[in-house]
């Protein structure tokens, strides 16, 4: 069959990894990349890394408000579907490239599927909520991560075309922790190989665009004692420069750009606490069981909150600080994000139904 996959967000890049591997033995896949991040260590560095075949087209579309860079993606989407008819649209995430897909997929005659569909974290404010939701009340094929990402489809009526295959993100943590451990010399790099050190992460836009938020997470993460790596997000680096609060961050924490994929999971492997309002990296350290301190109210892998290891503070000071001297420790072995093999799992499903 003919597969159209879009990517856009280095998430993504990480996602498409796993399934484009799997699928190409044998499917024909058509890789398209929108050009959401276009930075150096926001794309090229992924598909280097991980060998992700050159996108057979990138987009070029780059930063601009929701509507401008979703619609102007919608248009370069909708001429390549016509030009390749594919048999299905495949989509990954939350971001605004998934959406676009998603829109796109719905008008014309092409299965939609989406990876990481079900997944919901309630609070309809986060641009990505609604990504979710649109993407999955669009989708044909629903390629969920967890039982609970599948009860969150059921209660809004959507019970068909949902495979519950595990969540890919696990595949590529496992095939990353191996090569990391091998060529990594992150932590060397950065002097943290035998010190006890935290690290952070901070780009949602509920944080980055409050200073008062954003003064709050970097004055607690400053008052701890250890040393705290901090790579950071351009959309970060930029409000750290418009609310003058750059320099306090420099003095007191260790900013460095985003690093790649194989550096920074070996970063998240040796922490002692990993702080981040990112989904996938709460997910990361679930699968590290590396403490978890999430700068966020709510969260959208729950999972990872109920098996002990992450504790949800906003960007209360008390609360973080207070997880921070006495981290969240996970108390079971669950495994709610399946057995690591999601990748093969989608083909397998995608191959049954091109039969
Ligand atoms: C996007 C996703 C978010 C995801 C994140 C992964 C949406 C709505 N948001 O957020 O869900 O968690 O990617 O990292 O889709 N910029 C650069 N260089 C780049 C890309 C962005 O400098 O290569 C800067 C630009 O100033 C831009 C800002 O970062 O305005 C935000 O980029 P954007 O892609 O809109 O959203 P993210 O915050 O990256
Ligand atoms: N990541 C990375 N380098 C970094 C920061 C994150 O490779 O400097 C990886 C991380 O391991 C995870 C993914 O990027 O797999 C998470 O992306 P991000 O936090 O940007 O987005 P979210 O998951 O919140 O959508």
């Amino acid at each position: 069959m003919d597969v159209l996959s879009v990517v856009g967000a280095r998430p993504q890049f990480i996602k498409a990894f796993v399934v484009s591997r799997e699928l190409r033995r044998d499917h024909d896949e058509i890789l398209v990349h929108t050009g959401q991040h276009y930075d150096e260590e926001l794309s090229d560095v992924f598909f280097e890394e991980l060998g992700i075949p050159e996108p057979d087209h990138n987009l070029g579309i780059g930063s601009d408000s929701h509507a401008t860079q979703t619609a102007q993606m919608m248009i370069g989407l909708e001429e390549l579907v016509d030009e390749y008819e594919p048999d299905v649209l495949l989509c990954y995430g939350d971001t605004n490239s998934t959406l676009a897909a998603a829109i796109v997929a719905s008008k014309v005659d092409v299965k939609l599927a989406h990876v990481e569909a079900g997944l919901r974290s309630f609070n309809r404010d986060m641009p990505e909520e609604m990504n979710r939701i649109l993407t999955d009340h669009a989708a044909d094929i629903l390629f969920t991560p967890s039982e609970r990402a599948v009860d969150n489809l059921e209660s809004e009526g959507i019970t068909d075309g949902v495979y519950n295959v595990g969540d890919v993100m696990y595949d590529s943590l496992l095939w990353a922790r191996e090569e990391g451990a091998e060529h990594s010399t992150i932590r060397e790099y950065l002097g943290v190989g035998d010190t006890e050190y935290l690290l952070a992460t901070v780009h949602r836009p509920r944080n980055t665009d409050d200073r008062a938020r954003l003064e709050t997470i970097l004055a607690s993460l400053a008052a701890d004692p250890r040393p705290v790596i901090f790579p950071t997000h351009p959309r970060t680096i930029e409000r750290l420069e418009r609310y003058d609060l750059l320099e306090m961050a420099e003095e007191n924490l260790t900013l460095i750009d985003p690093v790649g994929y194989l550096d920074f999971v070996m970063l998240q492997a040796g922490a002692e606490i990993i702080v981040t309002d990112s989904g996938g990296i709460q997910k990361e350290a679930f699968f590290l069981n590396v403490p978890c301190v999430t700068l966020r109210e709510e969260t959208e892998w729950p999972e990872t909150v109920a098996a002990g290891g992450n504790v949800l503070v906003g960007a209360d000071a008390d609360a973080i600080t207070g997880a921070l001297a006495d981290p969240p420790r996970s108390s079971s072995d669950s495994e709610p994000y399946g057995d690591g093999k999601a990748g093969e799992t989608i083909f397998r499903a995608l191959s049954e139904l091109s039969e």
